[in-house]
This record gives structure tokens, C-alpha cells and sequence, in this order.
């Protein structure tokens, strides 16, 4: 496997972009939107020049990776000779239906659709495709080239080879695979976003303030990171759609989104991509430190 194609820029597509071209593949970065390749590009240089200043990396590494990569605005046209595609666009259901449909008729008879989708069923993402043996989830965790794990999850009708072909992909990324099957919100998002939701509740019901939940969450419990600055830095969007996946999956109340977060995200306050969340992120010095602490991670 050499040639990959990942679709969507944004946070987790070009943080995806990025390890799979620092490992020596040929990355074709897909999104319909001109400007988020842009935007992904620049970060994508702005973590690698992080990774030369802290002698992670070299130079002629860095230009390597780059060289490794290439965008495109079309689908049909990005996913070319690609032995492996990953999904990793906005989370929605419709969407992602839609552009499963598309890269069963365009992609290669042999190439292996995998998802980075949070919380939606990979079974039901198959469906729509000629092969659904071939579907696979492969939940890699924000930011990408730092976080170790990435969840595999099997749909109901994925294959063993395509199954164990990802588990070995992701080793040779220098990764840590863990499979898990399909049902709502898998393993990481199942026990993690109901956690966020009840920072969230907390801060509604008038118990503390921002800083004092993910102080209490950072000192008291060893968290690397407060729940309501991690809300943020995931999307307040990405965290709603995926209690509303985990509500409307098991029926169950206790994943109810907190009408705080509904109202946020209605307002347009989605965190850190909006410059606004739980914290203000739009002064720019405020941004960077938090930004830097994320990449210490
Ligand atoms: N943000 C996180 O921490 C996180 C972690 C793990 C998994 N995920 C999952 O990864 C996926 C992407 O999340 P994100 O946070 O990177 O979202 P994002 O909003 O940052 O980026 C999504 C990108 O997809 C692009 N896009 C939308 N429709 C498209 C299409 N039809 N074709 C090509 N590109 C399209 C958008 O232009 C945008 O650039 C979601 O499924 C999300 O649930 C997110």
C-alpha cells in the first residue's frame, strides 16, 4: 500500500495527511472547499516546523513529507490509483452516505474505504457501497501525529484481511491499533463525550465556573487537559452530533446533549475553529498558548 487519498482538510484530515506523508505514502488531501486545503496545508507546515524547532524531525524530513503531498477539489479525480481512501469530512450522516455512494463508483475495485467518523455506524456507511467487506472505521484521535491510538472499528460485514490490512497500516504509522465493533460512538467517544456533557451540565447548573471544572478535572484527576477546553478544541458541533448519534442509537437519556452545548453551537460559538468556545480564542497570543499546550501533549 503506497498511494492513499484522504478526504476533508480540516482538524483531523490534514492532521491524517500528515503522519500517513511523514511515513513515506503518496497523499492525495481531498475537500470541496479550496480555501480548508489552503488553511490545512499551512498547518500542516506550521506542525512540522514545530517538529524541526524541537529536533523531532529534520529539514529534508519536512520537505519530504510535503513533496508527499497533493490536493485536489474533486473526489473523482483525488481518489485515482489509491490503494486506501479515508473519509475524514464534516460529521453528518447525509454527507457521508453520499460520499461513500460516490467512492464505490469511482475508486478502484480493490481499495479499501475506511472512516474517520466519530460516532456514525460504519454497517450503515457500507450499505451504500458495492463492497461493504472492504468498509472499515479507523478513528484516529486529534491532534493526529501526536496521539498514539487509532480505535479500528469493524462494521458488520468488514472483512478479516481488510481488517487485519488496516491493524498492520497502522502499526507501520507508528501507531497503536485497538479493534472494537460497531455500535454507537464506539469505545473512545462512548465513555469520553458523555464526560464532556456533564462539564457542560455542571457549568450550566451553576456548580463552577470554566476554569474551575478543568481545574478540578486537570489537578484532581491527572487529566492533561480541562473537559471544557478539550469540547473545544474537538468542536462543539463534532461533540453535539456525536451525542445526538449516541441518543438516537441506544435511545437512552443519559446521552441527552445539554441544552448549554445545543444553544453554543446554534450560536455559532464552536470553539476553537470559530475562535470562541468555553474560552475566547481570538486574541492571538491567547490562542497560541493554548495551542502550545495541546501540542505538548
Ligand atoms: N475534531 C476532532 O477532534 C475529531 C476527532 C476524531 C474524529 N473526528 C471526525 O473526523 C471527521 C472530520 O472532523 P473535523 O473535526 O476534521 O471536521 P472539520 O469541520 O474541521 O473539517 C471537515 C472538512 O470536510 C470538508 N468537507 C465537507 N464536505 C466534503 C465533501 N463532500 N468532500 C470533501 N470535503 C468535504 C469541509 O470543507 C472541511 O474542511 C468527522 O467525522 C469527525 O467526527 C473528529
Amino acid at each position: 500500500m503506497k498511494n492513499i487519498a484522504v478526504i476533508g482538510a480540516g482538524t483531523m484530515g490534514n492532521g491524517i495527511a500528515h503522519t500517513f506523508a511523514q511515513s513515506g505514502f503518496k497523499v492525495k488531501l481531498i475537500d470541496i472547499n479550496a480555501l480548508a486545503l489552503e488553511t490545512g496545508l499551512q498547518t500542516i507546515v506550521r506542525n512540522l516546523d514545530r517538529m524541526v524547532a524541537k529536533e523531532k524531525i529534520t529539514e529534508t524530513d519536512k520537505k519530504k513529507t510535503l513533496d508527499n503531498i497533493s490536493t485536489y477539489t474533486s473526489i473523482a479525480d483525488g481518489v485515482i490509483k489509491t490503494d486506501l481512501v479515508i473519509e475524514a469530512a464534516t460529521e453528518n450522516l447525509d454527507l457521508k452516505l453520499k460520499v461513500f455512494k460516490q467512492l464505490s463508483e469511482v475508486c478502484e475495485e480493490n481499495c479499501i474505504l475506511a472512516t474517520n467518523t466519530s460516532s456514525i455506524s460504519i454497517t450503515q456507511i457500507a450499505a451504500v457501497t458495492e463492497k461493504p467487506d472492504h468498509v472499515i472505521g479507523m478513528h484516529f484521535m486529534n491532534p493526529v501525529p501526536i496521539m498514539p491510538l487509532v480505535e479500528i472499528i469493524r462494521g458488520y460485514n468488514t472483512s478479516d484481511t481488510v481488517t487485519k490490512t488496516i491493524m498492520d497500516l497502522s502499526i507501520k504509522l507508528d501507531k497503536q491499533p485497538v479493534e472494537v465493533n460497531d455500535y454507537p460512538g464506539f469505545v473512545a467517544n462512548r465513555i469520553l463525550i458523555p464526560m464532556l456533557n456533564e462539564s457542560i451540565e455542571t457549568l450550566y447548573n451553576g456548580v463552577a465556573g470554566v476554569e474551575e471544572i478543568d481545574t478540578v478535572m486537570k489537578l484532581g484527576m491527572a487529566h492533561p487537559m480541562g473537559p471544557l477546553q478539550l469540547a473545544d478544541f474537538i468542536g462543539l458541533d463534532v461533540c453535539l452530533s456525536i451525542l445526538n448519534v449516541m441518543y438516537n442509537g441506544f435511545k437512552n437519556p443519559k446521552y441527552a446533549p445539554c441544552p448549554l452545548l445545543v444553544n453554543m453551537v446554534n450560536a455559532g460559538k464552536l470553539g476553537v475553529k470559530s475562535g470562541e468556545g468555553f474560552y475566547d480564542y481570538s486574541e492571538h497570543k491567547k490562542a497560541e498558548k493554548v495551542s502550545k499546550q495541546f501540542a505538548d501533549l
